[in-house]
């Protein structure tokens, strides 16, 4: 996520190939963003393709404008998918139900599907609905990362048209991380994913170097193997994976 000054308000964004809406107070997304979103498309295109059994199901946590959620869906082999994302901002759900609707017919050419759904990750029924009753290949998120220091020093566009709520998180930034990592790990423990593969179960953007220890650890201690880190084009630490 870019606190920078170089992003503008305008109407809309481009995110990977697609226009996305955007509107105050839902963050509008990075080019960090779409970077390891279309990286992401690129490690999983080759093995989607191959092995289709049956629709992968993916769910964008902390969806916002749901930039991830549709270039995904946009981009993955035709008819294999099937995104949930979900946000605890109700501005955030009916944007990204705007931008749903303006790439209906593109999506409907690929066969994707995606929907969006207002939630709290912290609800506890989330765990039972999203991860325990319904299959569950991957879990991407690009959560808010902004320490409490970090956000004072934010310029004030950002703090003017941007929801707190959308970048701020405690524990040095990290906090949705650990509940991302809790309810994965408890996924894979009790039901595991539907095809066996050693691609990514978690995908989740982080703020720089400085969160990967403690991520690190706490994805080895909830079992998680296979972590990797991607660099930015700006050379910083950005996305930490897991399988
Ligand atoms: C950094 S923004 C990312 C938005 C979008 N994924 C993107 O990359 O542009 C983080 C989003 O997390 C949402 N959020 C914050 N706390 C949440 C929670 N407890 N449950 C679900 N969503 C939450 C915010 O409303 C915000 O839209």
């Amino acid at each position: 996520m870019d606190e920078g000054k170089d992003h503008i308000l305008l109407g809309t964004q481009p995110f990977y190939d697609l226009d996305i809406i955007t509107r105050p107070p839902t963050l509008i997304p990075r080019w960090e963003t779409e970077e390891w979103t279309s990286r992401l498309v690129d490690l999983l295109r080759p093995d989607w393709t191959q092995h289709q059994p049956k629709r992968r199901r993916i769910l964008d946590v902390c969806t916002g404008t749901g930039c991830i959620a549709l270039a995904l869906a946009a981009h993955l082999p035709n008819d294999s998918t099937e995104i949930v994302g979900l946000d605890i901002s109700t501005q955030a759900i009916q944007l990204a139900n705007d931008n749903l609707k303006s790439h209906e017919q593109l999506l409907e050419e690929t066969g994707n599907k995606v929907r969006f759904q207002l939630e709290d990750i912290y609800q506890p029924h989330v765990e039972q609905h999203f991860f325990r009753d319904a299959p569950l290949d991957l879990v991407v998120s690009n959560p808010p990362y902004v320490t409490h220091t970090e956000y004072a020093s934010l310029d004030p566009d950002v703090k003017q048209w941007e929801d707190r709520q959308a970048l701020v998180a405690d524990l040095q930034g990290t906090q949705l991380h650990r509940r991302l990592i809790q309810l994965v790990s408890h996924w894979k423990r009790s039901y595991g994913r539907q095809v066996a593969s050693d691609l990514p179960t978690l995908v989740m953007e982080i703020g720089g170097a400085h969160q990967v220890p403690v991520l690190q650890q706490e994805l080895d201690h909830h079992g998680f193997n296979n972590v990797k880190v991607w660099k930015d084009l700006a050379g910083k630490d950005r996305v930490v994976l897991a399988t």
